[in-house]
């Protein structure tokens, strides 16, 4: 094929370009020059379909790796019911997919290489809008980091979470009570067999895992910014009103093609507002911190970690969900989900915020549903799980860029704590000694973890929840102050300070914690200090030395050298930002 200058939306060399507004019009709407794209789709699609309808891609992230992503095939399959019915064209194309309980070392480090994937996938194609398959923790932020750097119509569709779980009359939460029998069978009062028996009556369904997890966290948020159809959050993947949303999507991102109704019209600082609010009442992950930072940031909307604190600190937690909470998603949507949640919060929510359906973010509210909710899985403000919820920002000589820690899933006792550090240098490190009947700590101490953030694990795995030392798990105690630089799974609890910014392997004051030194956690004032003079601490900033990295070349290398801290969203320096959806050359 010869080179034509053409693909801009411009008139090709030819002069016979097609001008119906349609992004793709830019392929195939040239007779002579845009055969190559035509003829290679026709496989069963008649001519009209390349006559200016809006093509429409569905980005999926399903993999058989990624299990609570292996049913999008057939949410797909009713996307497309909904763009058909529309009258545009869909496109099932494949993303990156992250299963985040298979995937090593830890699937943060892979969230910016996905979202390039479908950043680049959107913008290579000949589409006009498109709609996000995605669900496991990372698959969502991936995407929309993604297709805010291009900037199309875009609706999210999440999977989904799974049915409860259920072992001998108890309901079992993914995650939370995985980690809950974990301790159980390390302190010796649960045997393997019962717990093997456990593990295989957790996951019941199809979908993400049923807690208020990071899974359920992003899916809500993906509501709460409006970017997903209202009830996206919570219909079970196994309940066919799943399958209903997918196919009003599909229908809705047809009109929003031809409405002209970009991502960056529908996300707006108020809608991050909204999301920020959302998730305190949730009680949702720490993980939608770094998530909706780079989110915003691909879009060039100001948001801070700070927003996290005042935006939420006066929140109540309304949602009485595992991890920090009773009940599962499956409860939580019988009982009116996020717009019940919504309909609650009132006037503290900006109702006139944007969203996909082109109608007000006031309209996702259902009164009705808060009526009817179920109190003991959803309250009201009146009477709330918690009357100031949200997480909290810390401050202090240990964490200049800031650290974060979630009130609802720690130990109210705990929030305000003075300990003697007990330091492990490495999660290796970690491993080889938290067991050890040698090892100087007591209940009161506070375990320092280093080596984790973003450049350091390289990838801040979900490790903030370290464990406890087998000797004082079997003095009958859950639960101590921990701090690292790592993110703590949203199906996990305790009182963990995370996301300490800078990292330690950054040159953070992490790095430069001793064994000894007193910490002091003051949750209520928001700092975090370590207990040493600012001339002390500058002297052994001073001497830290940068360990030697193994990772030379490839991923990895790019990775460590560009990834920003916690603070900022953990996006690479050079994604930050959108470039233009256009491409201006092609080979026919
Ligand atoms: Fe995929 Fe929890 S492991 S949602």
């Amino acid at each position: 094929m010869a080179d034509e200058p053409a693909g801009d939306g411009s008139t090709g060399a030819t002069g016979d370009t097609g001008d119906t507004g349609m992004r793709s019009q830019d392929w195939y709407g040239r007779p002579l020059a845009g055969f190559g794209h035509r003829s290679w789709m026709k496989r069963g699609l008649p001519d009209d379909a390349f006559d200016g309808r809006p093509m429409i891609g569905i980005a999926s992230s399903w993999s058989d790796l990624t299990p609570c992503n292996g049913h999008l095939t057939d949410v797909a399959e009713h996307v497309k019911r909904g763009v058909w019915e529309a009258g545009g064209v869909p496109l099932v194309f494949p993303t990156t997919s992250l299963g985040e309980t298979q995937i090593r070392p830890t699937a943060m480090l892979l969230r910016n290489l996905m979202s390039m994937d479908v950043e680049e996938s959107i913008r290579g194609n000949p589409i006009d809008g498109v709609v996000l398959l995605g669900g496991c923790d990372k698959t969502t932020p991936a995407q929309l980091m993604g297709a805010a750097s291009v900037d199309l119509p875009t609706i999210m569709v999440s999977g989904g979470p799974m049915l409860n779980g259920h072992y001998r009359g108890r309901e079992l939460g993914s995650g939370t009570d995985l980690i809950r029998y974990t301790a159980d069978v390390r302190a010796g009062v649960m045997d393997i067999d019962e717990f093997t028996d456990l593990e295989s009556c957790m996951t019941r369904s199809w979908g993400t895992c049923n807690t208020m997890g990071t899974a359920s966290t992003m899916a809500c948020m993906s509501e709460a910014l409006g970017i997903a159809l209202p009830t996206n959050g919570a219909i079970p993947a196994a309940d066919s009103r799943r399958l209903r949303l997918a196919h009003l999507s599909g229908r809705r991102i047809v009109d929003m093609v031809r409405e002209g109704q970009r991502i960056s019209t529908v996300l707006t600082r108020s809608n991050f507002e909204n999301a920020i609010r959302a998730l305190a009442a949730i009680g949702g992950s720490t993980n939608a911190v770094v998530h909706l930072l780079a989110i915003a940031g691909r879009l060039g909307v100001e948001l801070t970690v700070d927003d996290f604190d005042r935006f939420s600190h006066d929140s109540p937690l309304l949602v009485n969900l595992k991890p920090s909470g009773d009940h599962l998603m499956e409860d939580f949507f019988y009982s009116g989900g996020l717009p019940a949640v919504l309909a609650h919060l009132g006037d503290v929510i900006d109702g006139d915020a944007p969203t996909v359906t082109g109608r007000p973010f006031s309209t996702y509210a259902d009164p009705v549903a808060a009526e009817n909710a179920d109190p003991a899985v959803i309250r009201t403000p009146a009477d709330p799980v918690l009357a100031d919820s949200g997480i909290a920002v810390l401050r202090g000589n240990l964490c200049p860029g800031g650290a974060v820690i979630k009130p609802n899933a720690a130990t109210p006792a705990l929030m305000t704590h003075r300990g003697r550090a007990v330091v492990f240098e490495s999660i290796e490190d970690y491993h080889t000694r938290i067991d050890d009947p040698d090892l100087d700590v007591d209940e009161n101490c506070v375990l320092v973890l280093k080596g984790c953030g973003p450049k350091g694990y390289p990838g801040m795995p979900e490790v903030g929840n370290f464990g406890l030392p087998r000797k004082i798990l079997e003095k009958g105690i859950r639960d101590m102050v921990r701090i690292s630089d790592a993110r703590m799974s949203g199906t996990a609890f305790g009182t963990v300070v995370l996301h300490t910014a800078p990292e330690s392997a950054a040159g953070g004051p992490l790095a430069v914690v001793r064994d000894g030194d007193m910490i002091s956690l003051d949750v209520p004032g928001r700092s975090l200090a370590l207990e040493i003079d600012d001339a002390e601490l500058e002297k052994r900033l001073q001497l830290w030395t940068r360990p030697a990295s193994p990772h030379s070349r490839g991923y990895y290398r790019l990775y460590i050298d560009t990834v920003l801290q916690a603070d900022q969203g953990c996006d690479f320096d050079f994604l930050v930002g959108n470039s233009p959806e256009r491409v201006t050359r092609d080979s026919h």
